[in-house]
C-alpha cells in the first residue's frame, strides 16, 4: 500500500492502530510517528518497524494522511506545530483528539480537510469499532480516506460531530468499563473459591463470547440474557441482584460523568486554540 500515515503523537492509541494497520498488511515503512520527547516514537519504531521522526515537520512531510493523537491540553502545541510543517496538499488530518471539535482544528489549520475519529483499542486486534465524523469543508474523497484508513482494523460507523463526546465515553472509554466489570467478575469468582487466574480466564472468556453472541446480525442484549437465563435460575437470581444494586444507574452515572468532563473541556476554536493566534 503506498499510502503514507504520519502520527503526530505516540501514546496508547497510536500504538493500538499501528499495530492493527500492520497486522492489515500496511508496511511499516509507510508509518511515521513523532512523540514530544521521542521516547514512544521510538518505542513504537522498535516495536512495528515504523520511521520514528525528529520532529513534526520530518513525520508529516510528504504524508497522505496525518493524525493527530494528543490529549486536548497539548493540542494547541501540536496544531503549532503542524500549521509550521505542512504535510502538502491534498493531506487528510484525522484528529483523535478527545474534547476538540473540527472547527478548532481548521481554525488553527485552515483549508485542511478535518476529519474525527474514536477507534477503541480493541483496533489493535482488528476487532474495533471506529466512529466517524466530517469536519467543516471536508470533501467526500478525504472522508473516504478517513475511513479507508479504519476499515481494516473493525468497525466503522458515522455519526453528528455534537454526539462524539458521548461516543467516546461509550466506546472509546467502553474496552476499559467492560475490563472494570470483568475484574469483578473474577474477583467474585476468587471470592467463592475459584484461583485468581481461573477466574480471570472464565470472566475474559465471558467477554469474549458474549462480544461475539452480541455483533452477530440482529442479535440483542436482551437476546443473549433469554439464551442464558431460564426461569428461576440462577442467572436470573444474579441478574435480578444487579439490577436491585442498581447497575444500569451506575453505569447512566458513569458515562453521564465521562460526558460531562469532556463537555467542560471542549476546544471549539473560540477560545483561540492555536497558540499562534
Ligand atoms: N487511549 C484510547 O483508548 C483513546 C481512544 C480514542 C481517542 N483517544 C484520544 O487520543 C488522544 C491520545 O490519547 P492516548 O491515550 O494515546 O494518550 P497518551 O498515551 O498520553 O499519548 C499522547 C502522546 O502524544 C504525544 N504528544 C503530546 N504533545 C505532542 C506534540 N506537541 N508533538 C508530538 N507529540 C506530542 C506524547 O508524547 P510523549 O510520549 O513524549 O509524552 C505521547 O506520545 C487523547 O485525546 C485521547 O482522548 C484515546
Amino acid at each position: 500500500m503506498s499510502r503514507t500515515v504520519a502520527f503526530v503523537g505516540c501514546g496508547r492509541i497510536t500504538r493500538a492502530v499501528v499495530g492493527g494497520l500492520v497486522a492489515a498488511g500496511d508496511a511499516p515503512e509507510s508509518l511515521r510517528g513523532v512523540s514530544r520527547s521521542g521516547a514512544r516514537a521510538r518505542a513504537l519504531s522498535e516495536e512495528f518497524g515504523i520511521r520514528a521522526a525528529a520532529s513534526v515537520q520530518e513525520a508529516v512531510d510528504g504524508a497522505d494522511v496525518v493524525v493527530l493523537a494528543v490529549h486536548p491540553h497539548q493540542t494547541p502545541a501540536a496544531l503549532d506545530a503542524l500549521a509550521g510543517a505542512p504535510a502538502g496538499g491534498g493531506a487528510v488530518l484525522v484528529s483523535l483528539v478527545a474534547s476538540c471539535r473540527t472547527k478548532a482544528v481548521v481554525a488553527a489549520l485552515p483549508g485542511t480537510a478535518v476529519v474525527r475519529a474514536v477507534p477503541n483499542v480493541a483496533v489493535a486486534a482488528r476487532r474495533g469499532v471506529t466512529v466517524l465524523s466530517s469536519g467543516p469543508g471536508c470533501p467526500p474523497g478525504a472522508f473516504h480516506t478517513a475511513r479507508a484508513l479504519f476499515a481494516p482494523l473493525g468497525e466503522v460507523l458515522t455519526v453528528r460531530e455534537d454526539l462524539m463526546e458521548t461516543v467516546s465515553a461509550l466506546s472509546g472509554a467502553g474496552p476499559a468499563l467492560v475490563a472494570h466489570f470483568a475484574r469483578a467478575l473474577a474477583r467474585a469468582g476468587a471470592g467463592q473459591g475459584l484461583s485468581a487466574d481461573t477466574a480471570a480466564v472464565l470472566a475474559a472468556h465471558a467477554v469474549r463470547g458474549t462480544g461475539a453472541l452480541l455483533t452477530e446480525p440482529g442479535a440483542t442484549p436482551d437476546a443473549v440474557m433469554d439464551q442464558v437465563a431460564s426461569p428461576r435460575g440462577m442467572t436470573e437470581a444474579a441478574l435480578r441482584t444487579l439490577d436491585e444494586r442498581a447497575l444500569p444507574q451506575s453505569v447512566r452515572e458513569a458515562l453521564d460523568a465521562a460526558v460531562r468532563l469532556s463537555l467542560g473541556r471542549l476546544l471549539t476554536g473560540a477560545e483561540g486554540l492555536s497558540a499562534r493566534s
